[in-house]
């Protein structure tokens, strides 16, 4: 009976809300107050990233992008389109950001584990006429995040969100914490944030949440203070264990320790991605030690901020001091120049010495267009519901099997430190690195196995323009990572109904949902799975392949000019 009352209230609830937006409440803490759970689901092995949404309420359908498409000028010949302004510097209309989320409550809800939200939910900083308060910055970000919370959340979909370096003011300027922003974020991202993590985010607004329950984590990081345009933190320094760069950087180590005795899996994400152009020095080289010395630990991470599609190394030659910084060219230059770098033939060791970064292209189509990404990861031999997964009889023996390897494979690998006697760098980060490295052959961030990212498909809106009150937008699929092979079961396969495709057919190309195609302009890449050692092949096989390159460089650009 009380549940049925209950049930009723709900939907009154939720009724009233449709009428007025701004009551919607329906989030876990109402489901965990009432102990109402969402229906049981199963594991999917998928998951969405996506990132940079910037809506801005000023936006104005016909305004000239040179008002930052706030006010018409009739001398501009590139008006504001309803749903957005492709390539141009403006920021997000509502009618994008709502369809957005609504067409992945329709499509994409029923297909995915968990989603990541890797920061920037308000508007930028480009306007003078037209400031832009704290407030408005908050309204923004809950908006967006009750959204987050009525598409995914309230269905049982766990969400990871980040702190981008638009989501305060003044833009880039973070200090530490605790302070009033942490303070109002908390409380907007009440529902994603678990109450484990609430003493971490109040102090720095990073936090951890395990996605599934004793398997997999997410470890959400506050790049802000690693961020070289952050003027209000120290960047590291070996001799300020105080700063609030440092004391993530513990913290973080802490998280890597205790989800690594666990045998757990994590997934690092953040708004902006670690490089030497992005991250102070010490932050970043204390950054990748960790993603090295935990490699069996870390699925590999993701992060958004540039708006462009690519992926990169963290390498133990940055930590070393042997490698050449990179010389100053586009970012589709630095990275081919930095893919020429990698020593042929790979061998197992050279593995050792790398981890990936995965940087998504952003919804706000500034400045090019809008686009998500969809990971498929590895499940093959877990069966049942998500909230049984970390009593599930397979993965205790992938466990148990884990413990055993961890106790006898340990690696001990350090790092060459040819400079470490000079004075000059006696006191940096990069001479106190003594710590074993946990790396192993056999880890999924090294061999594809129980929860390793196997590949993703790339999705964007190419018409951008054509759509308006008239015309629906539509999501297409850009390009996969996978073979073209895996997109159906094998010839052989005895029993297709409980087959897990890689991307549902419904959602993809009609041209891809028959088996049988030969060739396909959607699959360039064909990676078996993305472990590092596939990332290294793809890095190498770009710098010779001329073809491959120049695909590589439309999807970093979607069409639009190198910046
Ligand atoms: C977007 O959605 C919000 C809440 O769901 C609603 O209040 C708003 O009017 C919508 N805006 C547009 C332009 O559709
Ligand atoms: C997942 O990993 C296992 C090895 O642990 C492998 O046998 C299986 O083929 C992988 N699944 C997929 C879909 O690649
Ligand atoms: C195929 O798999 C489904 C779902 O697991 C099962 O219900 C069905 O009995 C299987 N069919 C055969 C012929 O094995």
């Amino acid at each position: 009976m009380r549940t049925r009352s209950l049930i009723f209230t709900l939907g009154l609830c939720c009724i009233a809300s449709l009428a007025s937006p701004t009551q919607i409440v329906l989030g876990t803490s109402l489901i965990e107050q009432f102990e109402l759970q969402p229906l049981p689901r199963r594991l999917h092995g998928r998951f969405l990233h996506i990132t940079d949404i910037h809506p801005d309420p000023f936006y104005v359908p016909g305004a000239s992008q040179s008002s930052a498409c706030h006010r018409p000028n009739l001398k501009d010949n590139r008006p504001a389109g309803y749903y957005g302004a492709p390539y141009s510097s403006c920021d997000s209309p509502f009618s994008l950001t709502n369809f957005t989320l609504d067409f992945l409550d329709e499509h994409w809800t029923s297909e995915i584990d968990f989603v990541i939200w890797t920061g920037d939910n308000a508007r930028h900083d480009n306007d003078d006429d037209i400031p832009r308060p704290l407030d408005e910055i908050y309204d923004l970000n809950r908006a967006v995040a009750k959204k987050m919370e009525h598409v995914f959340l309230r269905k049982g979909i766990p969400v990871v969100p980040s702190l981008g370096n638009n989501d305060i003011w003044p833009h880039n300027r973070l200090s530490a914490g605790p302070n009033k922003i942490f303070e109002e974020f908390s409380e907007i991202w009440s529902a994603f944030i678990p109450p484990t993590s609430s003493a971490s985010f109040h102090q720095g607004a990073y936090f951890s949440t395990e996605i599934i329950p004793d398997a997999v984590a997410a470890i959400s990081i506050n790049t802000m203070y690693f961020y070289k345009k952050n003027h209000a933190v120290g960047g590291c320094d070996y001799a300020n264990p105080k700063d609030p760069g440092n004391i993530h950087l513990d913290w973080l180590e802490e998280q890597l320790e205790a989800f690594r005795s666990r045998q757990m899996q994590v997934w690092i994400t953040g708004h902006v991605p670690p490089s030497e152009t992005n991250y102070f020095p010490e932050c970043y080289y204390r950054f990748v030690e960790l993603n090295l010395r935990f490699q069996d630990t870390i699925l590999g991470n993701l992060y958004g901020h540039l708006n462009v599609d690519h992926f990169s190394f963290l390498e133990a030659d940055e930590i070393d001091m042997s490698s050449r910084t990179s010389s100053g060219g586009t970012l589709f230059e630095t990275l081919i120049a930095d893919f020429a770098e990698i020593p042929e033939p790979l061998e197992d060791t050279h593995y050792d010495n790398y981890a990936v970064v995965n940087v998504n292209a952003a919804i706000v189509p500034n400045p090019y267009i809008p686009s998500f990404r969809i990971f498929t990861y590895n499940t093959t031999g877990l069966s049942g519901f998500v909230k049984d997964v970390g009593s599930n009889p397979y993965l205790q023996t992938v466990k148990a099997t884990q413990r055993r390897r961890a106790l006898n494979h340990e690696q001990v690998r350090g790092f060459k430190k040819p400079k470490c006697e000079r004075k000059k760098y006696r006191n940096t980060w990069r001479c106190q690195f003594e710590k074993p490295r946990h790396s192993d052959s056999k880890s999924p961030s090294r061999r594809n196995s129980l929860w390793s990212p196997l590949g993703f498909a790339q999705f964007y809106m190419p018409r951008l323009a054509e759509f308006d009150q008239i015309h629906d937008p539509e999501f297409e699929l850009e390009y996969m990572t996978f073979p073209l092979s895996h997109l159906h079961p094998d010839e052989e396969a005895q029993n297709i109904t409980d087959h897990q495709y890689v991307i549902p057919l419904r959602l993809l190309p009609e041209e891809l949902r028959l088996p049988g195609a030969v060739e396909s302009e959607y699959t360039p890449y064909e990676l078996n799975d993305l472990t590092i050692p596939s990332w290294l092949d793809l890095a190498t096989r770009l710098t010779k392949n001329k073809k491959l390159r120049l695909r590589f460089k439309e999807f970093m650009y979607m069409g639009g000019v190198e910046e």
